[in-house]
């Protein structure tokens, strides 16, 4: 089975709803139509920029998919500040990333509620990008696997094996996210297939065959061609790179 590449470029609490525009219609002209044929892309701006950027890729036809960096898991109520994933599928958002470790590490987001956000996504019609990552001590004291396995156990609860294998999975080391140092493409490598094979035993080999795994954490575009090559890695979420319209485009084409 092959899974299509998805390049998800996250820009977190960056770009005002004019720059957004700014950077989709500069990111369009840079990679077309045609280009996207070998690689999904999703765009996830705050918030209030998602209107004014999914107004563009309807009007232009543009062949990138919206998404968003967050939502709470219930469909309406009292929770001041949240976003229903009902208002976020109402707007064509396809890709809701959930489980950021900025989320779970400044906002107290835990496995549980991971859990459940990931069954709201799915509830709506939207794809979760749900990520899972170990800290810089938790890798020196050897515990990667057991952190990052732990994650994606909690994640997937209650899911059916239909429902995995329609799911993201982002495996983004922490210690790797805004600082420049990137794990080997070995390492993601290892991981993204570590990730697999515990999804295979919790939902079945089909359900692992069709879930894509991306990598993420200072993805740039000299760096994206070796991650790609890896045959576990299905992508990448690119944070501070996708906010440069030209070196995200050359991501997008997968470094070429
Ligand atoms: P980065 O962010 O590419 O700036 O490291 C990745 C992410 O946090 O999703």
């Amino acid at each position: 089975m092959s899974r299509k590449p998805l390049i998800s470029g996250n820009w977190k609490m960056n770009l005002n709803h004019f720059e957004a525009i700014q950077v989709t219609q500069k990111l369009a002209y840079l990679v077309g139509k045609d280009e996207l044929e070998h690689a999904d892309v999703s765009l996830h701006p705050p918030f209030t920029d998602i209107r004014s950027v999914q107004t563009v890729i309807d009007s232009d036809k543009l062949g990138y998919a919206l998404g968003a960096q967050h939502c709470h898991w219930e469909d309406k109520g009292a929770f001041t500040g949240e976003v229903s994933p009902v208002f976020l599928a109402k707007l064509g958002v396809q890709y809701v990333i959930c489980g950021h470790s900025e989320r779970r590490e400044l906002f107290g987001e835990t496995d549980e509620m991971v859990a459940k956000k990931v069954a709201a996504i799915q509830q709506h019609g939207m794809t979760p990008i749900m990520c899972v990552g170990e800290t810089l001590a938790e890798r020196e004291a050897g515990d990667t696997e057991a952190k990052v396995l732990g994650q994606v156990r909690a994640g997937l609860a209650g899911r059916t094996s239909e429902q995995v294998g329609r799911m993201v999975i982002a495996y983004e080391p922490i210690w790797a996210i805004g600082t420049g140092r990137t794990a080997t493409a070995e390492d993601a490598q290892q991981l993204c297939a570590a990730i697999r094979s515990c999804v295979a035993e919790l939902s079945g080999a089909e359900a692992a065959d069709t879930l894509r795994v991306q990598y993420g954490g200072s993805v740039k575009a000299g760096t994206i061609a070796e991650l790609i090559a890896q045959p576990d890695v299905d992508g990448a979420l690119v944070g501070g790179a996708s906010l440069d319209a030209d070196e995200f485009a050359r991501i997008c084409k997968l470094g070429v």
